[in-house]
């Protein structure tokens, strides 16, 4: 009897945790894929933060962004009503809309519970290239608000030379570690992880390579 408690026990610790940690499967994790298409695209001032909130909708955080999603429902999901189809109506112009890659991680995410899941992803500790790592972690953070057409602080971090450009001063750490003297970045919401910050603070240490 005992043994069969302590077996339940177990199966059901091992139950648990694999479906907390992994549930939403490494493609569809709130805080690694979904939340930053959310910070990079809709949270520009004027739009929806916490300050300006925009139709009532505050999107830089999990609460304020599930004000306008039915989990499991996508199409019962205003927020994916108004990113999704040929003609959105969000990001209002002069953003651009959505890709149909973040579109689709969205909506995956949606269909998957829109569970507050984190740390789905394990950190990859041994690529710390611009064009393999770099790079990415610029464009689903940050490049939404930090492009050629928009460029918050005078810095388009879509490109090597203007991520380069983003280092005299130490700038571009100084923001993400959120240091004193710095403006925290992502500008609304969060922080990125401690796993990209010490990615791309090795690829500096390395001399920042165009790779
Ligand atoms: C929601 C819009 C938004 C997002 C997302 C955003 N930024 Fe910014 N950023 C701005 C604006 C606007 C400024 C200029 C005003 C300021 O310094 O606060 C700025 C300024 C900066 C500066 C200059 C900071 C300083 O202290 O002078 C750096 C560096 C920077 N951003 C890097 C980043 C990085 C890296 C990311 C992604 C991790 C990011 N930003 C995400 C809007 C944004």
């Amino acid at each position: 009897m005992k043994i069969r408690v302590t077996l339940l026990l177990i199966i059901s610790f091992f139950l648990l945790t694999t479906c907390t940690k992994d549930q939403a499967g490494p493609d569809g994790c709130f805080q690694e894929d979904v939340f930053p298409i959310f910070v990079s695209n809709c949270t520009m001032s004027g739009c929806h933060n916490s300050k300006d909130k925009r139709a009532g909708y505050d999107l830089s955080n999990y609460e304020g962004i599930m004000k306008g999603i039915t989990a499991k429902h996508p199409l019962n999901s205003e927020i994916y009503n108004t990113i999704r189809g040929n003609n959105p109506s969000m990001p209002e112009k002069p953003y651009a809309k959505l890709s149909s890659k973040d579109v689709n991680m969205i909506k995956l995410w949606i269909n998957m519970g829109a569970r507050n899941s984190s740390n789905c992803k394990n950190c990859d500790t041994i690529n710390f290239t611009y064009a393999g790592r770099v790079k990415g972690i610029m464009q689903i953070w940050c490049v939404g608000c930090h492009n050629s057409a928009n460029s918050g602080g005078g810095f388009d971090l879509s490109n090597y030379n203007g991520l380069v450009s983003s280092l005299a001063n130490n700038k571009l750490l100084g923001s993400i570690k959120h240091l004193p003297g710095f403006s925290a970045m992502p500008q609304s919401g969060g922080q990125i992880s401690s796993c990209d910050i010490n990615a791309i603070q090795k690829w500096i240490a390395n001399g920042y390579p165009n790779n």
